[in-house]
């Protein structure tokens, strides 16, 4: 007898939600491009940013110059990349470099936006920014880390610690290094939206050594496991 309530033919992809990036209507984007389930938040800027898949800005942030990795968590109101104003100069004022706002013969002074261009930060996966924290320019966040509320960073942040304060400092690991090396080496945030959907309930219930000695095993990445 057949099945009296057969499933759709695309029964398996329904599980998924729609992937486009989402876009709040007063933020400001120019020259950035969003990955898939990427959110942006109410008034967030960015210019020239990559915002990898699942990332999220919350609203009032904004960022310049920054490469930023899949699932960062970017709370309200955060900086990534506060721009430097010349100091060795007469004065630190744009109209020694954006002379064109208020003069019409001179031109915006190209050395300073160079400058800035070349100190870009880069974000990467997996990074939680607490509220309000501002990131330097010129600085690297490795995968894992979190950024506490209101901090200033102006040093790199290695994988998987958490910094806090101005200027930040490490105040613990988030992991043991070998449980920290073994979800480097997983890249999860590389696997399929299949394999997520299924790891979600494992990483709600398992401790976080459980999740990985299931999972190192079922990795759709064996050989980055066996790194
Ligand atoms: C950084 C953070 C994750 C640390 O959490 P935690 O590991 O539970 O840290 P604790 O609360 O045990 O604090 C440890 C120490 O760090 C200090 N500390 C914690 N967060 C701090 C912060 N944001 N700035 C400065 N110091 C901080 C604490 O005062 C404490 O210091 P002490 O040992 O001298 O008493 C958390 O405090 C934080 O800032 N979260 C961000 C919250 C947020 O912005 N949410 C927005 C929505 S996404």
């Amino acid at each position: 007898m057949p099945d009296p309530t057969p499933r759709p033919e695309n029964f398996e992809e329904l599980r998924f939600r729609p992937s486009e990036p989402k876009i709040a209507t007063t933020a400001e984007l120019k020259r950035t491009r969003l990955g898939r389930y990427a959110e942006i938040g109410a008034r967030v800027i960015l210019r020239e940013v990559e915002v990898g898949d699942f990332s999220y800005f919350e609203r009032g942030g904004e960022a310049t110059y920054t490469v930023i990795g899949k699932f960062c968590s970017i709370a309200a109101n955060v900086r990534i990349n506060a721009l430097a104003h010349p100091t060795d100069r007469l004065t630190t004022h744009k109209i020694s470099y954006r002379p064109n706002e208020y003069f019409r013969w001179l031109s915006v002074d190209q050395s300073v936006g160079e400058k800035r261009r070349a100190q870009s930060v880069r974000i990467g996966n997996d990074v939680w920014i607490g509220h309000g924290a501002v990131v330097m320019p010129g600085v690297s966040v490795g995968d894992g880390a979190v950024i506490g509320g209101g901090a200033v960073v102006t040093r790199d942040v290695p994988p998987f610690t958490i910094v806090a304060g101005v200027p930040a400092k490490p105040i613990r690991a988030r992991f043991s290094s070998p449980i920290a090396d073994r979800i480097a080496a997983l890249c999860w945030w590389d696997w399929p939206l299949e394999t997520l959907f299924d790891a979600v309930p494992d990483m709600q219930a398992l401790p976080i050594e459980a999740f990985l000695d299931k999972w190192d095993a079922q990795s759709p990445f064996p050989s980055a496991s066996a790194k």
